[in-house]
């Protein structure tokens, strides 16, 4: 979905180049997350170097020039060494540039829909965006009505108007830039990032947020001499807003000394600038302005609302969000599992003591435990996980488990009670249709626990408790080690409910002995990369592949099924093997291409009745087996071989050939694995 840079030097003086390369760059970082369409904002100016009048934060060279893009991102960077009117070597002592890739919501990927957008036509205020409003029809309707008019179909034009409409009518000059934000952001329904520039206030950047997740990372020679940045709260609609007074700030040991700003939607795009980074709340609205940076809101009601903002550090290396020797970040992905399911199992399953300590849970577990269901929320992926481990949840908790689309809950207004546990899976943690649920149990009383990828994201801020799954920086859209990190979550959350059983003991035992050699597993499965070219370039013209299985394998149908259709836009069905005889069985004849996947588990008998079916109706079915099974391989028409371990995380070993499939076969057919068309990493629209 969209993504939003911006950058912030003040009395740090940097080249338009380096300006303008900083913010390529950092959308470039942005790019995973899906988009059509590019454009930034930076200060005008001529030849002549500007220079700042810091005292009064003026910088002559105010006006704003915008560069927008259809397409990569690598077109706008194109694009901006083609204008003339740009010298790039001249000097900005302090400046604000804004950027964003845009992923069409309202309106055709074009530059016009791009953003920034703007107030008018000789851009005194841009902005960009991340979200939807809902209300902009409204708004946009009472602005024409005032005579403003517009250019593009975005919504967003209408913030970018609505700020222009409220500096034209302010009852004074001393209106502070923060406070107009602020005003706009009451004026609006919807989820929005927002970023803004003015050249009415040249050197400042006010950003806030709302439903669409927004970070600022903090960059300075000298010392920060702060931990937090405390908030100021205003009362809602007052007329007199301005609190040029009242500022919290980050401050430099040396008053004088240079600090940059770097806002972005996620952090990858911060990490090679800086660690130090606040995440800001709904409603926030952070403003630098001669350097410092302060943080308001408008307070409401009588909600318990926390004081300060926490400056934090990033765990994240740069490492993490390089390709390094891979062709892709998915194939990457897809190598570094053996390392994160460790990452994930790691300071929690305590091999020595035969126990599994799920920190950010062991404050709520007799709470879980006393509960009347579990109900999983998620979408995509992260749902599979979910349905992948329903089974041994159940089992091990002795609860009734249910696992929910996040869209379709809400659709449906699900019951929810005091008593439930809700447990929200994103790798993300920004999912809007996963975040809404949450919202919705929240407010339904449910004990909320998140499951993410994502430290600092909303839904790991937003519920009651919850998991890191630590699997690092997913960068690739088709989700691949966050999934058997997910899954190996909910393992060791299946096996923490149950550590008291005795009744449970000897299975608590062989899981968690299992879960010791699945690393090993992993990259042995891995080993079978070549096979998997192989018979990537035998599937990879088919328009279908049906992917059949049961049990605590129809998971990997259904996860295999969509790396598939994602990556190399074939059609791809994940079927229940039992359900086969119920309608599939239609598709199949020798020229479908069947997979099935077949373990010795307790379905296996079954699964040789789905095989033989198929086999019937003269289909060759590519068959997913242990090393062990004999019977198999008999009736395949190829065969990749895997380890055994035990049924509730064989879905682990058999999910990877079809990661590695899907992969391949994207290759072959030369399509973007990393970025596929219509698809967005994070989903932060409805
Ligand atoms: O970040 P989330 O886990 O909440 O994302 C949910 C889905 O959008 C995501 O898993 C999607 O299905 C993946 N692209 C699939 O590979």
């Amino acid at each position: 979905m969209c993504g939003i840079f911006a950058y912030v030097n003040h009395c740090t003086p940097r080249p338009r180049k380096h300006i303008l390369q900083t913010l390529v760059n950092g959308l470039k970082r942005l790019e995973y997350r899906g988009y059509d369409s590019a454009g930034l904002a930076v200060d005008g100016g001529s030849n002549a170097t500007p220079t700042i009048d810091t005292k009064n934060n003026n910088n002559p060279s105010a006006h704003i020039v915008m560069i927008k893009q259809k397409g990569k991102v690598k077109n706008l960077d194109e694009k901006i060494y083609k204008n003339q009117e740009l010298d790039f070597e001249v000097e900005f002592g302090t400046h604000v540039g804004i950027a964003h890739t845009r992923w069409a919501t309202h309106g055709v990927p074009n530059a016009v829909n791009s953003h920034p957008q703007r107030s008018d036509k000789d851009n005194e205020f841009v902005v960009v965006h991340n979200g939807i409003m809902t209300n902009y029809k409204t708004i946009k309707t009472l602005l024409e009505g005032h005579g403003y008019e517009f250019e593009s179909e975005t919504d967003t034009e209408v913030v970018a108007k609505l700020i222009k409409y409220l500096w034209d009518n302010k009852e004074n000059d001393d209106v502070s830039f923060s406070t107009l934000v602020e005003r706009v952001i009451q004026q609006i329904e919807g989820a929005f990032a927002f970023v803004f520039k003015s050249r009415h206030y040249p050197g400042q950047c006010i950003a806030t947020r709302r439903g669409s997740p927004l970070l600022i990372g903090i960059r300075s020679e000298s010392k920060i001499t702060t931990d937090s940045i405390p908030i100021y709260y205003s009362s809602a609609m007052k007329p007199t807003l301005e609190r040029t007074e009242s500022r919290s700030e980050v401050v430099t040991q040396d008053a004088e000394g240079g600090i940059e700003f770097y806002f972005a939607s996620d952090a990858s795009a911060i990490i090679e600038h800086t660690n130090r980074v606040i995440y800001l709340e709904d409603d926030d609205v952070a403003a630098v302005v001669k350097g410092g940076l302060s943080i308001h809101r408008i307070k409401r009601g009588n909600v318990n609302e926390s004081g300060a903002r926490v400056i934090t550090s990033l765990q994240m290396e740069m490492a993490q969000i390089m390709k390094g020797e891979f062709s892709s970040f998915m194939q990457k992905e897809i190598f570094e599992q053996p390392e994160s399911v460790v990452n994930t199992m790691r300071g929690r399953v305590l091999w020595d003591e035969r126990r599994i300590h799920l920190g950010g849970l062991a404050d709520h577990i007799t709470e879980i435990r006393r509960c009347r269901r579990i109900i999983i929320i998620a979408c995509g992926t992260s749902y599979h996980s979910a349905i992948a481990t329903r089974q041994l949840l159940e089992e091990l908790t002795e609860l009734p488990v249910m696992v929910e689309l996040a869209s379709d809950f809400l659709d449906r207004s699900t019951p929810i009670f005091r008593d439930d546990v809700c447990f929200f899976i994103s790798q993300s943690g920004e999912t809007a249709d996963t975040l809404m649920a949450l919202q919705y149990c929240k407010n339904h009383g449910a004990l909320t626990v998140g499951v993410t990828n994502t430290v600092g994201s909303t839904i790991s801020r937003m519920t009651d408790c919850g998991v890191h799954i630590n699997a690092g920086p997913e960068i690739g859209v088709a989700s691949t080690k966050a999934y058997t990190s997910q899954f190996v979550a909910l393992v060791m959350f299946a096996m923490m409910m149950c550590e008291d059983r005795y009744s449970k003991r000897q299975r608590y035992d062989e899981i968690f002995d299992a879960l010791k050699a699945l690393p090993d597993l992993i990259k042995e499965v891995l080993s079978l990369d070549q096979e998997i070219v192989n018979l990537s370039e035998q599937l990879h013209k088919h328009k279908s592949l049906l992917v059949m299985g049961r049990g605590y394998n129809f998971a990997t149908c259904l996860e295999g099924a969509l790396k598939i259709k994602e990556i190399t836009y074939m059609h791809s069905e994940g079927i229940m093997a039992g359900e086969l005889k119920h309608g599939p069985l239609a598709l199949v004849d020798s020229d479908m291409p069947v997979l099935m996947i077949i373990v010795k588990d307790q379905v296996f008998g079954k699964c040789q009745n789905a095989l033989q079916q198929v086999v019937a109706r003269h289909g060759r079915p590519i068959i997913i087996c242990d090393k062990e099974d004999q019977e198999s391989p008999k009736c395949a028409s190829h065969v990749l071989r895997i380890p055994q371990t035990v049924d509730c995380l064989q879905g682990i070993l058999t999910v990877i050939p079809l990661q590695l499939l899907s992969y391949h076969m994207a290759v072959m057919k030369g399509l973007d694995v990393d970025f596929p068309r219509n698809l967005a990493k994070s989903v932060t629209v409805e």
